[in-house]
């Protein structure tokens, strides 16, 4: 997380940055003269990689293009770390009309561009072919061509490639924007007992003496320079490769089953959504291949994903707990949905990076929940673990819109970093907010006709805004384009702040835009065009999502009567809609009555949460007290489901971080009161009939409650693991263990850690045992001569982590012992 947001500021300095070179911007795009229209490219890995260290390969394109130009005395493209060796011009027919000599190739650094001058101009509309032969790196930094090693037996090496965004230039010369469509055909040579894989199909292989191979591939559909990728290995094959296949280490073989199976069933589905097979789109391969080194958990070229060995390995007992298959099916439902969104359709530059990746973050969300028949509850869990978290990035000043301007997304640079979490999670909770507005049959009819509009093509926002709108419905009235611009050209979201007359007949709403500190720099007065949606104790209409009216940017106020005195109001069901809402007082004395009564179950979890992170919100802004949150939780005590309390223990976190050992004692108290019933409920022991939620629930409260010295959470957990009841489910293992360790049970923890044979289970069982509350025999008898010392950071964090009443006593033993710590 730190990385990330780090990373995330270096983006809005360079953006700074390229505000200040504005002029220097259109530098960096390639001009529309030259075309290409189809790359035949041959890389062979085969010769001078006798050492393992990085080293070359050697390349050759000839890339067909045309231009529309008259007077085009020379052809501009990318490239970058390659050394090029040939360099000619051949004319439609064959001929050879220029051997371009080497030293007047002028190269560009900055903007990475090659310049071929030309002795003759190019005639126009006429195929011309620009050939290179050259050589470049197989790099070790995840880009371009690199390799990734495993050790089963002995050393084996995985070349894979990743060009999106700007990195197909370090593999050939190419026109690397991605409105430069064209087709590729690629020729990929490797030694023998390696096979390598791209798309579409294999045509034939060749042998080229020495133990080498070249491998034909067949030719592309029209994509983009991004979209191409290719990986060579020793990999086993499930499925049929020139279908669909998970490839991976031999040895795992056994274990990809259930990512095959999630992988046929989500193909289906989206083929269904779609109504298009995706062998339609040109490509009739879908390859998963296992990463075996890690860089994020998936890169989506065309036809070959590549994921991190998470997602489509499990090992059982191991790795296939709930929250592995989930990570897996999510996973997987996202990358398969870039066939659409990325491959069939994709962005014009990269300032519209969400088209690309929030429908893919949208539809994770709903497939997964069509195909597993809401199993995961995805939706609900989207709503705490990633809009409300993205809510809480889009209030400060270093928040982003989703489309960025296109001149402060120019260099290489910047491209390479627009990798924040706004097109992502924001993308998809926009998307979502759409969808609930016009409903789901309105919003699958404009993306269809969308998708089919823009085939093989590139699109901007607005292609996409123009589906919508011809399925939007006339009521209630709303100038869209309004709409959608507050939301994907603005930064932020508003508040919506919800009054009551004294006759309790009338509502009245403002808006303001929610920030955590209105002096930070950012731009408070902005204001948005925003669906009220809103259910009453009168109408009971808690799923209905169907807007009552806009809240238009230029109204000062909303006002809603109803004939009758109402009880509650609650703004925004199911948090379907990008904002929060703040409730006057007597509003929320009222909400916080009726969530206390049984009548409530019926009210949406999500509901729930968004009303308990919105008052966390508040508060951390200043704008209530942490007493009326904690006040206004006390409802919990009723409480049983998993989302509110997500969404409540979220909030408690950055709490009780800051309570002292007297405040700390008071919030132990706290939390034994408002969770009695719902652990009286779930238990410290697992049940076969627990959902999905409950077995998630069990091991957020363990976790909570065992921290905070709940007794009867101490004594149940040290009483089922005194009473052998084997092995924990994967979901709450290391919780479990960890809440054991505190106990007068950790000596046998020690047992297990001995006797078991997995390194990753050995490591969890190490991390449990360092949440020890005996610091005194953890330092010196277990830190110091037991554990291994390259652990010592990650297990040294959870022992105060774990103990939070103990971190003085912790902090002391660490200071008493600093020469030990030194030594060691
Ligand atoms: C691509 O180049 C190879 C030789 O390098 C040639 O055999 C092949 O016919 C070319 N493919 C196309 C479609 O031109
Ligand atoms: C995979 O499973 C099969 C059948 O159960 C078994 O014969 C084989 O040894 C297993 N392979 C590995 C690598 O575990
Ligand atoms: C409306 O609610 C806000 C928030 O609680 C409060 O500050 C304001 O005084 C209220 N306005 C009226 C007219 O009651
Ligand atoms: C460890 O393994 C031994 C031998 O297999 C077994 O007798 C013992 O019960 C095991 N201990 C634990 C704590 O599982």
């Amino acid at each position: 997380m730190k990385g990330s947001v780090f990373r995330w500021q270096l983006l809005v300095a360079a953006i700074l940055l390229t505000f200040i070179a504005r002029s220097e911007s259109s530098r960096f795009h390639l001009g529309r003269s030259v075309l290409p229209s189809f790359y035949n490219l041959t890389i062979n890995i085969n010769e001078e990689r006798c050492e393992r260290l990085s080293s070359t390969f050697h390349g050759e394109v000839a890339i067909t293009l045309q231009t529309n130009q008259s007077n085009i005395y020379e052809i501009r493209l990318n490239m970058n770390f390659l050394n090029i060796s040939s360099c000619l011009v051949y004319n439609k027919d064959g001929d050879l009309q220029q051997n371009v000599t080497i030293t007047s190739l002028i190269y560009d650094r900055w903007t990475q561009q090659l310049t071929v001058p030309l002795l003759e101009p190019l005639t126009v509309n006429e195929n011309y072919i620009l050939y290179f032969k050259y050589t470049g790196y197989i790099r070790t930094d995840n880009t371009g061509l690199f390799f990734h090693y495993y050790e089963i037996d002995k050393y084996h090496e995985v070349y894979i490639t990743q060009l999106e965004p700007v990195y197909a230039r370090t593999l050939f010369p190419c026109f690397d924007e991605p409105v430069f469509q064209a087709k590729f055909q690629l020729h990929l040579g490797r030694p023998t007992g390696y096979y390598a894989v791209s798309k579409p199909r294999l045509i034939s292989t060749t042998n080229e003496g020495n133990e080498s191979y070249v491998d034909h591939f067949d030719v592309t559909p029209i994509m983009s320079t991004y979209q191409l990728g290719f990986l060579i290995s020793k990999y086993q094959a499930r499925g049929n490769r020139s279908e669909f296949a998970i490839l991976s280490a031999p040895e795992y073989y056994n274990y990809t089953e259930f990512s095959y199976n999630v992988g046929e069933r989500v193909i289906a589905s989206y083929i269904e959504l779609f109504q298009m097979p995706y062998k339609q789109l040109g490509n009739e391969v879908l390859l998963f291949a296992a990463d075996p080194g890690s860089f994020g958990n998936a890169k989506e070229n065309w036809g070959l994903v590549i994921f991190s060995k998470e997602v489509l390995i499990h090992k059982p007992g191991y790795t296939d707990g709930l929250k592995n298959k989930e990570f897996t099916i999510r996973n997987i439902a996202n990358k398969i949905a870039h066939l659409w969104f990325g491959n069939r359709v994709t962005l014009a530059w990269w300032n519209y990076i969400w088209l690309n990746e929030g429908f893919p973050r949208f539809y994770e969300i709903f497939m997964t929940d069509q195909i597993y028949n809401y199993k995961y509850r995805m939706e609900e869990q989207f709503v705490v673990g990633n809009l409300q978290r993205i809510l809480e990035k889009d209030a400060v000043a270093t928040s982003l819109p989703l489309t960025i301007q296109e001149i402060a997304v120019q260099s290489s640079y910047v491209i390479d970093n627009e990798t924040n979490f706004f097109p992502y999670d924001k993308g998809a909770s926009i998307i979502r907010m759409w969808r609930s507005l016009m409903g789901s049959d309105n919003f699958n009819k404009s993306i269809n006709s969308y998708l089919k509009q823009y085939h093989l093509k590139n699109t901007n926002p607005s292609d996409l805004f123009a589906h919508l709108k011809q399925n939007w419905p006339a009521q209630p009235e709303v100038d869209l384009d309004t709409f959608f611009s507050d939301f994907t050209e603005q930064v932020g979201y508003p508040m919506v702040i919800v009054n009551i007359t004294q006759d309790n007949q009338k509502i009245i709403l403002h808006q303001k835009r929610f920030l955590y500190d209105y002096k930070d720099g950012s731009d408070a007065t902005l204001r948005y065009t925003i669906p009220i949606t809103f259910t009453i104790n009168l109408d009971q209409s808690y799923y209905n999502l169907t807007p009552y009216a806009y809240f238009k940017k230029n109204e000062t106020t909303v006002e809603i009567s109803f004939e009758n005195p109402i009880e509650w109001i609650i703004l925004n069901q199911k948090q379907s809609n990008y904002y929060r809402v703040f409730y006057d007082k007597p509003i929320l004395t009222q909400i916080k009555q009726f969530f206390s009564t049984s009548r409530s179950r019926r009210i949406p979890a999500t509901t729930k949460a968004q009303i308990i992170d919105d008052l966390f919100n508040f508060a951390y802004a200043g704008m209530i007290d942490y007493a009326e949150v904690f006040g206004f939780m006390e409802y919990l005590s009723i409480e049983m489901e998993y989302i509110p309390w997500r969404a409540a223990y979220n909030g408690m976190e950055s709490v009780v971080r800051r309570l002292n050992p007297q405040q700390l004692t008071h919030f132990e108290t706290y939390l034994t009161n408002i969770t009695t019933a719902v652990f009286n409920e779930l238990s410290a022991k697992s049940s076969s009939s627990d959902s999905v939620l409950d077995v998630y629930n069990r091991e957020m409260h363990v976790s909570w409650l065992c921290k905070y010295q709940n007794v009867n959470c101490n004594n149940q957990v040290k009483f089922l693991f005194e009473g052998d009841i084997g092995k924990p489910s994967l979901d709450y293992r290391e919780t479990f263990y960890c809440a054991v360790s505190r106990t007068t049970a950790h000596a046998r923890l020690w047992h297990l850690y001995n006797n078991e044979t997995d390194s990753d289970e050995k490591d969890l069982l190490l991390r449990a045992i360092s949440c020890s509350r005996d610091y005194s025999t953890y330092f010196k008898l277990e830190l110091f001569h037991v554990i291994p010392h390259y652990k010592w950071t990650n297990d040294l964090i959870q022992i105060y982590k774990h103990n939070p009443d103990l971190i003085g006593p912790i902090f002391s033993m660490i200071s008493e012992n600093i020469d030990e710590f030194v030594a060691r």
